[in-house]
């Protein structure tokens, strides 16, 4: 049975929406009520991770939103656009219990007509990292995510730490383009052993789930050793690898470590500092990071 909430007096469920003009009339109708609208944009196949984020923006805006998109400007070419995981009626129940007033939901050519031509170019901090793995990811990202921005018009927005330069890149977006959004971000959700919740987690079978939780042993390992006094980021990344080479179902793609402000890398620790790691764990690419 479906829980009732009660939200200003009435008893409400969450809405679904699909249509994009509604959804902008709705987020029109809400400011006009000096309504503060708390988004959470999401490609699905939601998590403890993405719940977490609708938990934040609840506790202070009037409305929560949250989309599901899976925005294949996002996706390379070789990448996992057609295998993605869709368990959209399993999505809606999580986000309607968990206090959620409007679920976005557009189809993809809601977002992107056959004319569409326009799309955000991010410099520097979109060509490293992830961004050089992964040509065109983050032009596409922020490219969407702006999009969302303008449909919603949101007061707040909440994204994970776990896509830490993701957060970097809304972050400077949001400045560079002078948009009247509060960005927030929330610590990574992870499971009781320590690996970061991803809606990719589900492609991994027994052995790859067991090795996978290497790559934030890795990164507890750094912090040991910086916490222990070592400063060299050369040290701390050799003795990550090291530790790696342990499991062979890891392929190590990038370990930087950097300054957490703008991702420039950083030679020595020296202040606070994020360990952003990398890997394919059999065919999944996953990605994790710790600030020290
Ligand atoms: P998606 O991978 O679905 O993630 C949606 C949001 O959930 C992101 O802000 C992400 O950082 C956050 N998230 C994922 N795993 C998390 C975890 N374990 N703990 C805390 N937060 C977590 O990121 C995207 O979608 C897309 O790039 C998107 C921003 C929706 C644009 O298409």
């Amino acid at each position: 049975m479906l829980e009732v909430r009660v939200f200003s007096g009435e008893p409400r469920f969450m809405n679904t929406i699909t249509s994009l003009e509604e959804m902008q009339k709705i987020a029109l109708e809400l400011h006009k009520k000096n309504k503060s609208i708390g988004f959470i944009p999401t490609m699905g196949a939601l998590h403890e991770g993405h719940l977490q984020l609708v938990r934040e923006s609840k506790k202070v805006n009037d409305i929560t939103v949250a989309s599901i998109f899976i925005n294949p400007k996002q996706f390379g070419p070789n990448e996992d656009l057609t295998k993605y995981p869709r368990p959209i009626e399993q999505d809606k129940k999580l986000l309607d219990v968990k206090g959620t007033d409007y679920l976005f939901y557009p189809n993809v050519d809601e977002i992107y007509p056959s004319n569409f031509q326009t799309s955000i170019a991010v410099d520097k901090v979109a060509n490293i990292l992830e961004g050089k793995s992964r040509p065109g990811h983050f032009d596409g990202m922020a490219t969407v995510v702006l999009k969302l921005f303008n449909i919603i018009s949101p007061t707040n927005v909440y994204f994970g730490q776990k896509d830490f330069q993701q957060c970097i890149i809304v972050r400077q977006m949001i400045k560079d383009l002078n948009l009247q959004i509060k960005f927030h971000t929330v610590s990574t959700v992870r499971d009781p052993d320590g690996l970061a919740l991803s809606s990719r987690n589900i492609f991994l079978n027994t052995q790859e789930r067991e090795q996978a939780l290497s790559l934030y042993q890795s990164l507890l390992l750094a912090k040991k050793l910086i916490d222990d006094g070592n400063k060299s980021v050369e040290l701390i990344k050799k003795e990550m690898k090291k530790y790696l080479k342990k499991y062979k179902l890891i392929r190590l793609d990038y370990i930087e470590i950097c300054n957490p402000e703008n991702l420039s890398p950083v030679k020595v620790v020296s202040k606070k500092a994020v360990i952003l790691i990398a890997a394919f764990v059999g065919k999944t690419r996953l990605i994790d990071n710790i600030i020290i």
